[in-house]
Parts: structure tokens; sequence; C-alpha cells
């Protein structure tokens, strides 16, 4: 199978570049066309690599593709699950090359969505493709490839709970996250929840004259800046009450465990051109991104920002903040104890409203299972190393969801690095990830396969 990759390594690339070339902007409306031809194009190319079925289905928002390839209802189901949205390009003046018009420079695919999630979304399939054109495939897959995982996945929830039958699987697959390092592969065992929220502050009713009135009117955004301010406090904690009551620790085996990662601080500072990291007190730079819960700003505006000066005391002050949730925090929860508390502390000169946006459990995934046993042995076979289990911090909220709705158990087999630049511009897939991640999958279901006849146990203890 790695020969049939390797020959049809130039075909791979240009369908993933036609694929990058569609801007599947789920946030923006403008781009709802490219969106529903996204959708198509993995439909028809889901088709094309043999899946028994392929379909468009509709939801309240972007459409939702489900494809399978059933060879035996007796025998197991892997639901692979992906999405074809992508976030924003902006700020399009910083990408060196256009965000739609992806190129390869220094073995990187230049383009939005190379890594999350096109590239690693496109690699199953792929190995689909590959593996039955070799006869190779074991068990049944289903597949289901989302278009609104980017803007928090409102209408799969749903979708989940109506299609439980359709999507009845017995373990999900998902490539959506990152490795450790090329040189330290890993699979991911845990995910951050999220709280995302947006806050304004409204003082006076018009925007005043900063002289004529300063000094003696609220200003909203001074008092934004001072409610935020105080949030944490000197140490990095969070300041919310109530904030750290569900957040299950860890202990000090588990600590000193995850501390045995090959993680080069003085790497990570000049990676991002930082004299100093800065977190919360007694936790190290890999627990503060993993499983500690963190409140930061997204974004904050108000009164005058154009070319040079206005003297006004601005009427309004906005902010978006988002804050990561660890085991056993609760979205909901935390969204209530934190407006709670932001209009508790809003002096009575202002006026303070607090609007939820979308939110995500957290998530951990076995290492015990058939599956993850699966998947770390299809690492040592094409990476050489056994995986590193980690867990990231980033949020993929509908792992919860598969557990809870359809009782399933995920496999996060991702293939990301860090310099990847997911959402930033410049976002980049190293083109060899691209094809070890398709020899890593084939590799996931000829053990998976093994594995459920009972042959992996020999395997494993040989
Ligand atoms: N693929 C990412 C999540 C991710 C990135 C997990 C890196 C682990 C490592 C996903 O597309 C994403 O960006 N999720 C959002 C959450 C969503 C609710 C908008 C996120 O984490 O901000
Ligand atoms: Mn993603
Ligand atoms: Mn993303």
């Amino acid at each position: 199978m790695k020969d049939y990759i390797e020959k049809n390594r130039e075909r791979f690339l240009q369908e993933l570049f036609d694929l990058l070339r569609i801007p599947s902007v789920s946030a923006d409306s403008k781009y709802k066309n490219d969106v529903i031809k996204t959708a198509n194009f993995i439909k028809d190319k889901l088709l094309t690599a043999g899946a028994d079925k392929a379909e468009i289905c509709e939801t309240a928002g972007h459409p939702v593709v489900y494809a399978e390839k059933i060879l035996d209802k007796k025998l197991p189901t892997v639901l692979v699950y992906g999405h074809y949205d992508v976030q924003p390009p902006d700020p399009l003046e910083l990408w060196n090359s256009p965000p739609f018009e992806p190129v390869i420079k220094d073995d990187r695919i230049y383009a939005r969505g190379a890594c999350d999630d096109k590239g690693q979304m496109y690699m199953h399939i792929k190995a689909l493709e590959t593996m039955l054109k070799h006869n190779a495939l074991k068990c049944n897959i289903k597949f289901l490839i989302e278009g609104e995982e980017e803007i928090g996945s409102d209408n799969l929830d749903k979708f989940l709970v109506v299609n439980k039958e359709k999507l009845k699987a017995d373990v999900v697959l998902i490539s959506d996250t990152g490795l450790f390092s090329n040189e330290y592969p890993s699979i991911t065992v845990g995910l951050r929840g999220l709280s995302y929220i947006e806050v304004e502050v409204i003082g006076p009713k018009r925007d005043l004259h900063s002289g004529m009135y300063g000094g003696a009117v609220a200003n909203p955004v001074n008092i934004l800046c001072e409610m935020i301010a105080s949030l944490k406090d000197k140490n990095n904690k969070i300041t919310i009450p109530g904030f750290y009551d569900d957040v299950a620790e860890l202990t000090k085996e588990e600590r000193a465990e995850m501390s045995e990662v090959p993680f080069d601080l003085e790497e990570y500072k000049k990676s991002l051109d930082i004299e100093e990291v800065h977190g919360e007190a007694g936790y190290n730079t890999l627990e503060r991104v993993s499983i500690r819960p963190t409140l930061d700003l997204n974004g904050i505006w108000g009164g005058y920002t154009g070319e040079g000066a206005k003297t006004v005391l601005p009427s309004k002050a906005f902010a978006k903040l988002s804050m990561r949730l660890v085991p056993n925090q609760s979205s909901k929860k935390i969204t209530e104890l934190f407006k709670k508390h932001f209009e508790s502390i809003a002096p009575k000169s202002v006026k303070v409203k607090v609007k939820p946006h979308h939110g995500g459990e957290p998530a951990l995934t076995p290492t015990d299972s058939v599956a993850y046993k699966a998947a770390s042995k299809a690492f040592e076979e094409a990476w050489g190393k056994t995986p590193i289990p980690m867990r990231e911090g980033g949020s993929i909220p509908i792992v919860n969801l598969f557990k809870k709705e359809l009782g399933l158990n995920t496999v996060l087999m991702g293939f990301g690095l860090d310099e990847d630049a997911i959402h930033s511009p410049n976002e980049s897939f190293r083109v060899f990830n691209y094809f070890k991640g398709i020899e890593t999958i084939t590799l996931f279901y000829k053990y998976y396969g093994k594995l459920n006849n009972g042959d992996l146990e020999k395997d494993l203890h040989s």
C-alpha cells in the first residue's frame, strides 16, 4: 500500500489542492455557496474512493456529508469524523501567498485549512481509496464530515441525536489534532472544553467630549479594562468564585509522567519570539496548555480607533473572551458563574450585558481500548516509535457528544504540528505529514482488523 501511496503522490496532492482552493469559511455567510461546493466535492471524492454511498445531509446550518463502506454488518465499524469548513483567513495582508491558492514551499503546503482540517480529513479519504484498491479493509467505515466545526457545531448535536441508527459504530476516529513532534509522535487523549462569551459595557447614552465630561462620567473602555484585569490575581489564578470547584487535579505521579515528555522551553520561546512565558503559578507550560483552565480575551474594542486622534469618551466598550475548560468543568456552569460574577463587579455608573456564544465540554479518551492499541501499533510501524499519550489544549466539542449521545469512544490520531499555525495567517501542513498520515491511517485499520480477530493480543505480547 505504501507503493500505491507513493505512485499516486502527485494526484493525492493535486486533489487536496483542489479542495483547498474552495474557500469554505463557515463563519461568513458570503461564502455560503463555497461551503456547499466543498460538501459536494467531498461527497464526490468519497464515491470515487469507493464508498458504497455518500450523501449531503441538510441541517439548519451548513450541510453534513455522510458516507459509508459496509463490508459486512457483522464486522466492527469505524466512524470517521472531520470538518471541511475553515477559519476566516484574516488578516489577509499577513499572508505570504493568497490563503485559497495553495502552494508548496520547503516541503509545506500553505493554505487556509491545509492542516485544520481539510488536509487531515482528506487523508482518510485517500486511505480509504488505498485500502479498497488492495482489498485490505477488514471492517466497515462510516464518514461524518461537517461544515460547522469552526463555529461551534451547533447543528451537529441534533444530527447525532436524530441519526443514531445511521451513525451506529464501534469507535470514532478523528484526525484534527497535533503531534508532539515528528521525532516524538503522540496520540491525543484529552481535549479542553470551551465557554465563549461576549460582553458589552454601556456608559452615557452618547459619545462625549473627553474634555467637557472626562473625569466626571464613567468611561466604559476604562471600566471594561478594570473589570477584565480583576478576573485574574497576581498568580494568574482566575478570580471568578467557584471557577476551580470542579477541576480534576492530577496526582503527583500523573504530573511527573507528563513532564517526561521532551519539551524544550527555550525552543518554544524562540518559536514564538517571546522572552518569557506567562501563566498560572505552580504549573509548567505543558500543564498550562492542557490540564489547566484559562481565561483569555480574543478581542476588545470601543471608542475611536481610526487614524489620528479624536478626543472622545466612548459610550460603549466590548470584548470577546474565551475560557478553556478541563475535566470535570461544565461549559454551561462556567458560563453562568462568569455572567453572575461579571455583572456583580460592574460599578453602578455603567450597565453590562453578557452574551454567551457557543461552548463545548472537555473530553478524555481511553488508552486501554482496542482502537487506541491499534492506533499505537500503527504509529510504531509507520514512525518507528511508540506514540506518547498526551492531552491537548484545543477543543473539539463533538467528542464529548459522541460519548454522551452514541456511547462511542474516540481515538484522536492527529498529524498537525505547532508550526502549522492553524487559525493564523500562513497556515501550512507538512507534505511529509500528509503522506505519513495516510500510511498511518491504513495501518490503523490493519491492526484494528487484526485485533478484532484476537490477533493483536498475540502481537502485543510477542
Ligand atoms: N482542530 C481544532 C481543535 C484542536 C486544535 C485540537 C489543536 C487540538 C489541537 C478545531 O478545529 C478548533 O479550532 N476548535 C475550536 C473550537 C470550536 C468550538 C470553535 C477551538 O479549539 O478553538
Ligand atoms: Mn479542526
Ligand atoms: Mn480549527
